[in-house]
C-alpha cells in the first residue's frame, strides 16, 4: 500500500477518466433495455451468481491481519448473525506473504504459521476463505506477488482449500507494462490483460471452484473484458476510504457501468467502510444502501469483534441485503438529480423497484425544497412501499417534499410500482 500509494492516486484519475470517456452516455432509458450480453464462463455463474458477500481484512486491519485476527473474524460472523445474514467469505487481504524456497514454493510470513489449518478452521465453521496476490513480483505493501509463479501459487491455494482470490495489479507496472512496453499505453495494457487471463487459466486448471476479484482500479474498461477473462468481479475505482466524500465520489463513477453487471460478473466500487472511521450513522446508512442499489459486492471491512449493535443492525438489514441479492442481478442507476439530492432505482425481481433517494448535502436544507417526482422514474400514480430503514410502510405521491439528513437515504422497495405507459417517459420495467 505505502509502496503504491501513489499508484493508487494515478487509478483514482484513469478510472475516472476511463469512466468518463470509454462508456456510453447515461442512458435515458432505463438500464435494463440495454443490456450487454458479455460472455460470461459458467464457471463464473457457479460461484458468484449473486454479488459476493464476506468480510475482508484491509480495511480496519491493513498490515495488522494476522491468523488469530481471521479465525476471531470467522466466529464473529457466525455470532452476530451476519453469516444468517449471507455473508460468506472471509478473506485474507494483503500480508500474509513470506519468502519463496528454492522450489519458488511460497511460504507464508510467521503472522500464518498454518494456512490449511487456517482454511480448514474458517470452513468448519459453514463459511468460505478467500486470499489476496499480485501478478507482479510484489503485493501493494511489499510482500512477494506471483510473477512467473501463477500455476505454482493457484495449485497451492486449492490444495489450502481456498475459495476466493483478489489479484492487486500492484508491482506488474513497473515490473512488466513499463519495462517491456515503456510509453504505450495500448501494450500496457494488453500485458495486463494477459496477466490477468494467465491466472484465471491457472485457477481454472486446479479444478476447484474460486471466485476471481480482479483488482486494477477500473483501468482499460475493465467491466468490458474482465467477464471473458473469468472475472467475478472487478475493481471499477482505486481505492475506497471511509470518508463521505470519497465513498460519494467512487458512487459518482459508477455511471454507465450498470449495463456490464449480471449474475457471475459484477462492478466492484471496493469493499465496504461500514462501521469504520467517523462515518455517521446517516453515511453508513447511505453507503450501505447505495451499494445495495449497485448490486456491488457486500465485503465488510470492520472490526467485528468490537461492532457496535448500530453498525450491526445496518450490516445485517435484511431488506437491503435483499435489495442487493436480488436474483435478476440487474445494477441500479442514477436517474435523476435536483441540487444535491439524487434519485436511484434499482429494477428487481417479480416486477418490484427499489427507490433511493440520497441526500448528498450536507445538512437538511439541500433537500429544502425537493419534491419527488415520481414521472422522472417512470411511475405514476401513488406507490405503496416499505421504508427500509424504518420498517414501516410508505406511500410515495409525485411532488411530495421530502427532507433528509445531510448525506442521508431514503431507501423504499416497491412491490407492485405503477407504470406510465407513455412512451416519452423512461420506462422502468419493459
Ligand atoms: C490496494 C488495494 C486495497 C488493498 C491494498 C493492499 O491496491 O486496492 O484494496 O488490497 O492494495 O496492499
Amino acid at each position: 500500500m505505502r509502496v503504491f500509494a501513489s499508484l493508487s492516486l494515478v487509478a483514482v484519475a484513469l478510472a475516472s477518466f476511463t469512466a468518463q470517456s470509454q462508456t456510453p452516455a447515461a442512458p435515458k432509458l432505463a438500464p435494463q433495455a440495454q443490456l450487454a450480453t458479455p460472455q460470461v464462463s459458467p464457471k463464473a455463474q457457479v460461484v458468484s451468481q449473486t454479488p459476493p458477500m464476506g468480510w475482508n481484512s484491509w480495511n480496519y486491519f491493513a498490515e495488522r491481519v494476522d491468523d488469530k485476527g481471521i479465525r476471531a473474524a470467522a466466529d464473529q460472523l457466525v455470532a452476530t448473525g451476519m453469516k444468517d445474514a449471507g455473508y460468506v467469505y472471509i478473506n485474507i487481504d494483503d500480508t500474509w506473504e513470506g519468502e519463496r524456497d528454492a522450489n519458488g514454493v511460497l511460504h507464508t510470513n510467521a503472522k500464518f504459521p498454518d494456512m490449511k489449518a487456517l482454511a480448514d478452521y474458517v470452513h468448519s465453521k459453514d463459511l468460505k476463505i478467500g486470499i489476496y496476490s499480485s501478478p507482479g513480483s510484489k503485493t501493494c505493501a511489499g510482500y512477494a506477488g506471483s510473477l512467473g509463479h501463477e500455476e505454482q501459487d493457484a495449485h497451492m491455494y486449492a490444495e489450502w482449500g481456498f475459495d476466493y482470490l483478489k489479484y492487486d495489479l500492484c508491482s506488474f507496472i513497473p515490473d512488466v507494462m513499463e519495462k517491456q512496453a515503456p510509453h504505450d499505453r495500448a501494450a500496457q495494457m494488453r500485458l495486463m490483460q494477459a496477466a490477468y487471463a494467465k491466472m484465471d487459466k491457472a485457477l481454472k486448471a486446479t479444478g476447484r471452484p474460486i471466485v476471481y476479484s480482479l483488482c486494477q482500479y477500473g483501468w482499460d474498461a475493465v467491466w468490458e473484458w474482465g467477464p471473458s477473462e473469468g472475472a467475478n468481479l472487478w475493481r471499477t475505482t482505486g481505492d475506497i476510504t471511509p470518508e463521505w466524500d470519497r465513498i460519494y465520489a467512487i458512487v459518482s463513477q459508477q455511471e454507465g457501468l450498470e449495463e456490464y453487471a449480471g449474475p457471475g460478473h459484477w462492478n466492484d466500487p471496493d469493499m465496504l467502510e461500514v462501521g469504520n472511521g467517523k462515518l455517521t450513522l446517516a453515511e453508513n446508512r447511505a453507503h450501505f444502501s447505495l451499494w445495495a442499489m449497485l448490486a456491488a459486492p457486500l465485503l465488510a471491512g470492520n472490526d467485528l469483534p468490537n461492532m457496535k449493535p448500530e453498525i450491526k443492525a445496518i450490516l445485517t438489514n435484511r431488506d437491503v441485503i435483499a435489495i442487493d441479492q436480488d436474483q435478476l442481478g440487474r445494477q441500479g442507476a442514477r436517474i435523476y438529480s435536483d441540487g444535491e439530492v439524487e434519485v436511484w432505482t434499482r429494477q428487481l425481481s417479480g416486477g418490484a423497484l427499489a427507490i433511493a433517494v440520497v441526500n448528498a448535502g450536507d445538512t437538511r436544507y439541500s433537500t429544502h425544497p425537493f419534491h419527488l417526482n415520481l414521472r422522472k422514474l417512470g411511475l405514476t400514480g401513488t406507490q405503496a412501499g416499505k421504508d427500509l430503514w424504518t420498517g414501516k410502510t410508505v406511500e410515495l405521491t409525485d411532488n411530495e417534499p421530502l427532507e433528509l439528513a445531510g448525506h442521508d437515504v431514503l431507501l423504499v422497495r416497491v412491490d407492485a410500482p405503477k407504470i406510465t405507459t407513455s412512451t416519452n417517459e423512461v420506462s422502468v420495467n419493459k
